[in-house]
C-alpha cells in the first residue's frame, strides 16, 4: 500500500478535516509519513481565505510538479477550500494535480485516489477527469443534493477513529464540528462559497462524539463552526429509510437542568453547550470557535456562567471599528452593538477573555475609519487580535463591487500600527492576572531556557493533534539539572508558562490541569509558579 503525506493549511476546520481524512485512509490500510520525500501520495488540504494562504499551497504544487517531471510516480491531490474555489480549472493550469476534493466531499477521497491509480496512464484524458474530481460546486446550495452530501459527511465525522496511543499530549484536546458551512456572506469572504450552506449537526451526534472522545482520553473539546452562536437544530420528525416519519428525540432529555430543547422544538447553542457539559462530565474543558457578534443571547452567557467546565473565552471577530466599513462588509452589526455585546459578556463572566480578528485596508478605508478601529481596540480588553490585510478574493461580492484601493504600503502600515496597539492592550489584559491563581491545562514543554530552537512539530503531527499545539522532544537537548519550562492555557485561553524540576515531572504533568500562581506577564502570555502539580485526571496510556 502506498504511503501518504498530508499537509494542512488554513483554519481549525481544515485541521479537523485532515484528522478525519487521515483516520479514514488509515482504516483502509494507507500508511502516513511526515516526510514528503517518502510518500507516493501527496495531499494538500488547502485554504482560500487570503491570497497568501493560496500561494503557500501553490508553491507546494510546484515542488511536487518538479518531482513528477523528474520521473517519480506520485499522486498529487488538492483537498479543501482551494480545490472548491478553483475547480477543474486547477487541473488545466496545474497538470501535475491528479485529484481535487472539496471540503464537502471528503468522504469520497479513497475512491478518487483509487480512480487516479487506475487511470494514471491517461492522466490527461478528459474522460478520466470525472473520476478524479469531487466538488460540491453550486449544488451545495440546492437542498436535495445538500442533504445527500451532508449525510455522507456526517458518516465521516461519526466514524472518527480517535487514537490516543498515536497522539501526543496535546491530543487530549480535540475539535468537534457543530455547524458546517456559512450563510453570512460577508462581502470579503470565500467561506460561504467553499464550505457551502450552513448545516447544523444533530445534537445527539455531537454529544455522542464528545462522549467517545472523552472515553478515548480527551479532556478538552473545542466546538467548531463559523458562527457557533447561530447553532440551531430543529427537532421534530425525521424521515426514516422506509419513508415513515419517526420522532427524532429519545426520552429522558427533560431530565437536564436547562431545558435543552425549547418550545419550538429547537436545540439552541445554549442548550447544546448545557447538554455537552452535563452529559459528558469527563470533559474538563469545553471551548468553542468562532462566535459572531450578533445574536449572542444571554442564554449562552448564563449557561457559561453556571457551568464551570465551559471555558471563559470568546473569539468574536469585530473586523472593523468603523460603522461605514462594517456596512460595506455586510457584517450586520454596528460598533455600538459590538461593544454592547462585549460589555454584556464581561458583566456575566468577569473573568472572560475576549479575542478577535480585524481586517485592515478594506476598500475605501480612510484614516478616519482606521482611527475608529483603533478606538475599538482601546475600548475592549482584547487578549489578542489576529490582524489581516484585506485580500480580494475571486468570487466574493467585495471583489466585484469595490476596487482594492488602499495601497499595499498603507495596509502594511495600518497592520503594523494595530499590531503594536494590540501588543499594549494584550499586555494590559495579561497583567491584570498578576497575583491571581489560575488552572492551567498543561500542553507541552517549551524549554525556551536551554534550547536555541523551539522544536518544530511536523505537519503530520499537526494534522493528528487538532489543537495544533505540540512539540516533540528535542533529541539534541541534554537532560541536565536545569528546570524545564512547560506551557498550557487557562480557562480564558491565556497561554501560561512555568517551570518544573525536570523532564520526568514535565512529562507526567502534560495533559493534566495544574494550579499556578501568576507572577509575571507579557503581551501574549502569563508567567507563573506551580502551586499544585497537574495529575493526569485519567489513566492515559
Ligand atoms: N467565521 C469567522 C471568520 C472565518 S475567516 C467570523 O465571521 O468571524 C477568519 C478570518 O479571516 C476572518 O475573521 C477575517 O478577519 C479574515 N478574512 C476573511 N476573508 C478575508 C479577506 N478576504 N481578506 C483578509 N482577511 C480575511
Ligand atoms: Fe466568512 Fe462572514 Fe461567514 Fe465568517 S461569518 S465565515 S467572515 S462569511
Ligand atoms: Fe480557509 Fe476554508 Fe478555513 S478558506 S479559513 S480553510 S474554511
Amino acid at each position: 500500500m502506498k504511503t501518504v503525506y498530508l499537509e494542512t493549511f488554513g483554519c481549525q476546520m481544515n485541521e479537523l478535516d485532515s484528522e478525519l481524512v487521515r483516520g479514514h485512509l488509515e482504516s483502509i490500510g494507507y500508511g502516513f509519513t511526515t516526510e514528503p520525500g517518502d510518500a507516493q501520495i501527496l495531499l494538500f488540504n488547502t485554504c482560500s481565505v487570503r491570497e497568501h494562504a493560496e500561494s503557500k499551497a501553490y508553491s507546494r504544487l510546484g515542488i511536487v510538479g518538479k518531482r513528477k517531471k523528474a520521473g517519480e510516480d506520485l499522486v498529487l491531490g488538492v483537498l479543501g477550500c482551494m480545490a472548491e474555489r478553483d475547480g477543474v480549472d486547477m487541473l488545466r493550469r496545474y497538470p501535475q494535480v491528479d485529484l481535487l476534493c472539496g471540503p464537502g466531499e471528503l468522504d469520497k477521497l479513497p475512491m478518487l485516489i483509487d480512480n487516479v491509480a487506475r487511470t494514471s496512464t491517461f492522466a490527461d484524458d478528459e474522460a478520466s477527469e470525472a473520476g478524479r474530481v469531487a466538488l460540491a460546486g453550486n449544488t451545495s446550495r440546492r437542498s436535495a443534493a445538500l442533504s445527500a452530501t451532508k449525510d455522507d459527511l456526517e458518516t465521516l465525522d461519526l466514524a472518527r477513529a480517535f487514537d490516543p496511543d498515536r497522539a501526543t499530549s496535546a491530543a487530549r484536546s480535540a475539535y468537534v464540528r457543530i455547524t458546517r458551512g456559512c450563510n453570512k456572506f460577508c462581502t470579503y469572504c470565500v467561506v460561504p462559497y467553499t464550505r457551502g450552506a450552513e448545516v447544523h449537526r444533530p445534537p445527539d451526534s455531537i454529544v455522542e462524539e464528545c462522549r467517545r472522545l472523552a472515553n478515548a482520553g480527551v479532556i478538552e473539546v473545542t466546538l467548531l463552526g463559523q458562527t457557533v452562536n447561530h447553532y440551531r437544530y430543529h427537532h421534530g420528525v425525521a424521515v426514516t429509510i422506509d419513508g415513515r416519519e419517526s420522532p427524532q428525540i429519545g426520552p429522558g432529555l427533560k431530565a437536564f437542568r436547562n431545558e435543552p430543547i425549547d418550545d419550538a422544538g429547537v436545540t439552541t447553542f445554549a442548550g447544546l453547550l448545557a447538554r455537552i457539559h452535563d452529559e459528558v462530565p469527563e470533559l474538563a474543558r469545553i471551548r468553542f470557535l468562532t462566535s459572531y457578534p450578533r445574536d449572542f443571547g444571554d442564554d449562552v452567557l448564563e449557561v457559561m456562567a453556571s457551568r464551570p467546565r465551559i471555558c471563559r473565552y470568546l473569539h468574536v471577530p469585530a473586523q472593523s471599528g468603523s460603522n461605514r466599513i462594517l456596512k460595506l462588509m455586510n457584517r450586520g452589526y454596528t460598533v455600538e452593538e459590538y461593544l454592547e455585546f462585549t460589555d454584556r459578556v464581561l458583566r456575566h463572566l468577569p473573568d472572560a477573555s475576549i479575542a478577535g480578528d480585524i481586517i485592515v485596508g478594506f476598500p475605501t478605508e480612510t484614516d478616519e475609519d482606521f482611527e475608529a478601529t483603533k478606538d475599538l481596540l482601546r475600548r475592549v480588553p482584547f487578549k489578542n487580535n489576529f490582524i489581516f490585510k484585506y485580500s480580494p478574493r475571486p468570487g466574493t461580492t467585495a471583489i466585484d463591487r469595490f476596487e482594492d484601493d488602499v495601497p499595499e504600503a498603507v495596509k502594511k502600515l495600518r497592520n503594523n500600527e494595530l499590531l503594536a496597539l494590540q501588543a499594549e492592550i494584550g499586555a494590559a489584559a495579561h497583567a491584570d492576572w498578576i497575583g491571581r491563581e489560575v488552572d492551567v491545562l498543561v500542553e507541552r514543554k517549551t524549554n525556551y531556557h536551554r534550547r536555541t530552537s523551539v522544536p518544530r512539530s511536523s505537519a503530520d503531527e499537526r494534522v493528528s493533534l487538532g489543537s495544533g499545539i505540540t512539540a516533540k522532544r528535542d533529541a539534541g537537548g541534554d537532560a541536565g539539572p536545569d528546570p524545564v519550562q512547560i506551557s498550557g492555557r487557562t480557562k480564558g485561553d491565556l497561554i501560561t508558562v512555568f517551570d518544573v524540576a525536570d523532564d520526568a515531572t514535565a512529562d507526567a504533568m502534560i495533559g493534566g490541569i495544574a494550579r499556578v500562581k501568576v507572577n509575571g506577564s507579557g503581551p501574549l502570555l502569563l508567567r507563573g509558579t506551580l502551586l499544585e502539580p497537574a495529575e493526569s485526571p485519567m489513566n492515559y496510556r
